[in-house]
């Protein structure tokens, strides 16, 4: 037991991280620290609550569940989506489940008490019956949770007093504001039932360590009898890193085949596009296939950059003949804003890359299970309707329907948290370098569970969300 700061707020955290670099394990699976994080976490964070697809049109909601909360998310007009509880003002009964439209407003199945968009209580049978101060307007409101939307998303946050959503989630939002990532939309969507903590299933994408071991398939041939290091360096920014261990290669040889390069470039957009059924989408490995017969300087760096401008020269004026707002994807790599995987504190990830992208949202369903969901995500020209994929059903881990990079990355996590049961395991051991972000974003939640003030947390936070890989930082506390 440790108490995070000093102060008059602080509150003792079990388990806490004492070290920067060791996560006791007792924080996947203890009652009391789960108990502390749906008391003092969750309550206080912007979470994703919704893609905005799924609300178009005015009166379209959907309710948004985080443990025993239940929210409503709606579109009132084109501009504006709220979120209010999801109880009747009555006698509590929810108002609605799952997603629909509901272009007249709320009504509860139970006595037929109605509410507009707007919150406004519309409607109740005979109020005489009740007494004066148990039907007064402004208490039969719906209560107000609060919402904002960014990136294609609307996020929310039980806490009244929460800092703007924008602050919240920085440089994160900024970084995908780059890739105009609010013009994406949903292809398909899936979710898995995990038998883990929240946080372990979180952590097995937050860095590219695991790609060695976990992902074979993504090294370079001959990858894995090579230096180690040398070979998580390649590979640690995920799938252009991928790419980057060819350009070393070249480099080594001091000169470069153009058709040899090229081959390797295609090849591995073509084992993401398969091993994650999306991100680099199949559009996107079409249009590489047509530079196949490029011909590239022999410096292996400025092959590199000849290639790069010239496939986002070609993806960028497929999709904008198309009439989609592409970013500029040259000014994206020209300034190094490629990085694959990102992570948004608590519990969401983008992951973008050319004109799509794939997305990550993670839930706790309890102290050892979560709910895993899986977004792939493109861009559609003005004319095309988008599909509105259904809510998905919970598949298992090793359902055999999972794209091999998530199934391969799934596969562990039972095994894992099974393992950190086990005595003698008292904490992981991480590299202060490239698994800091684990380290990072657990001393954030501690700071959470401590009650520390928003001053305190938000400039935290800003050093927790971003690229994945990073290493540990001073989060000022
Ligand atoms: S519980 Fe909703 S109207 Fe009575
Ligand atoms: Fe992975």
């Amino acid at each position: 037991m440790t108490t995070v700061e000093r102060g008059k707020a602080a509150l003792s955290v079990p388990y806490a991280m004492t070290r920067p670099d060791r996560v006791p394990s007792r924080r996947y699976y203890d009652p009391e620290f789960y108990a502390m994080e749906c008391e003092l976490l969750w309550p206080r964070v912007w979470q994703m609550a919704c893609r905005l697809e799924e609300i178009e049109k005015p009166g379209d909601f959907v309710e948004y569940e985080i443990l025993d909360q239940s929210v409503i998310v709606v579109r009132v007009d084109a501009n504006t989506v709220k979120a209010y509880n999801n109880a009747c003002r009555h006698r509590g009964v929810k108002l609605v489940e799952d997603r629909g439209s509901c272009q007249s407003g709320f009504t509860c199945p139970f006595h037929g008490w109605c509410w507009g968009l707007d919150g406004a209580n519309t409607f109740l049978y005979q109020p005489d019956l009740f007494d004066e101060a148990n039907r007064d307007p402004a208490d039969l409101g719906l209560r107000e949770v609060r919402c904002e939307t960014w990136g294609g998303q609307a996020f929310i946050n039980l806490d009244e007093h929460a800092p703007s959503l924008r602050e919240s989630i920085e440089p994160f939002a900024s970084f995908h504001d780059t890739w105009h990532v609010e013009d994406l939309r949903a292809e398909w969507w899936v979710s898995c039932a995990l038998p883990t903590n929240w946080k372990l299933a979180m952590e097995a994408f937050m860095e590219g360590y695991h790609v060695m071991e976990t992902h074979p398939q993504l090294l370079p041939a001959g990858g894995r009898a090579r230096n180690g290091s040398a070979i998580y360096k390649a590979m640690g920014d995920g799938p252009s890193a991928t790419q980057s261990a060819q350009i070393r290669a070249a480099a080594a040889a001091g000169t470069v085949d153009s058709r040899a390069f090229i081959d390797m470039q295609i090849h591995f957009m073509q084992l993401i596009s398969d091993g994650m059924a999306g991100m680099t989408h199949a559009d996107d490995v079409r249009i590489a296939e047509g530079l196949r017969d490029l011909e590239l300087p022999a410096d292996p760096m400025l092959a590199n950059v000849t290639w790069r401008h010239a496939l986002n020269d070609a993806v960028m004026a497929w999709h904008r003949g198309r009439g989609e707002n592409m970013p500029d994807l040259n000014f994206i790599f020209d300034n190094g804003l490629t990085s694959g995987v990102n992570y948004c504190f608590p519990h969401f990830f983008l992951l973008p890359t050319y004109s799509s992208a794939s997305s990550y949202r993670i839930r706790p369903t309890g102290p050892e299970t979560c709910l895993f969901e899986l977004w792939s995500l493109k861009r559609y020209a003005p004319d095309e309707e988008p599909p509105r994929p259904p809510r998905p059903t919970p598949m298992p881990p090793d359902d055999p329907r999972w794209p091999p990079i998530p199934g391969q990355d799934y596969s562990n996590l039972p095994k894992q948290q099974k393992g950190l049961h086990t005595k003698g395991f008292e904490y992981m051991r991480l590299s202060n370098q490239v698994e800091g972000m684990i380290g990072n974003y657990h001393r954030l939640i501690d700071g959470y569970l401590a009650g520390l003030d928003y001053d305190k947390l938000v400039p935290a936070v800003q050093q927790v969300s971003g690229a994945i890989d990073a290493p540990l930082r001073d989060l000022g506390f």
